[in-house]
């Protein structure tokens, strides 16, 4: 899937909306799927990260995208699968974006707090993508 100028446009809105939703949300990137790699198409934060490209199975991103779920670790620190992006993090959510047939991509937020996501902000992210999924896909 070849993202179109405007779907890029609408992405880098939505990650800056989610970064100013919550105070816990420090760094919000959207990843969208092409052949094996997530590749990061927009994010909001203060930094960027090195890893823009990351194979389907790997860090805490790619896992989540293997297997269609989100993932949320408490305390990165204790995560072995975890792919360090930023020191001052300490917890992280991925959220998988499911289009019809196949993961098209996914949410990946992360915290400098604790134990930052909640129930809650699984809800409100899982709502989320499912909205990214509907535009990508129409
Ligand atoms: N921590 C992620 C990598 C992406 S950065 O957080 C932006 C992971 O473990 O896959």
């Amino acid at each position: 899937m070849l993202s179109k100028k405007s779907d890029t446009q609408a992405l880098k809105r939505t990650v800056q909306l989610l970064r100013d939703y919550s105070d816990h949300y420090d760094w919000v990137g959207v990843y969208l799927v092409r052949e094996n790699m997530l590749v990061l198409e927009a994010w909001a934060g203060v930094e960027h990260t090195e890893h823009t490209k990351i194979p389907i199975g790997q860090g805490i991103c790619g896992l989540a995208a293997k297997e269609n779920s989100t993932i949320i670790v408490p305390d990165v620190r204790k995560d072995t699968r975890y792919l360090m992006c930023f020191p001052s993090t300490r917890s992280e959510i991925v959220v998988p974006v499911r289009g019809k047939m196949r993961v098209l991509g996914e949410i990946d937020i992360d915290s400098n707090k604790m134990a930052a996501f909640t129930e809650q902000d699984r809800e409100t992210l899982e709502r989320t993508a499912e909205i990214i999924a509907n535009f990508l896909e129409n």
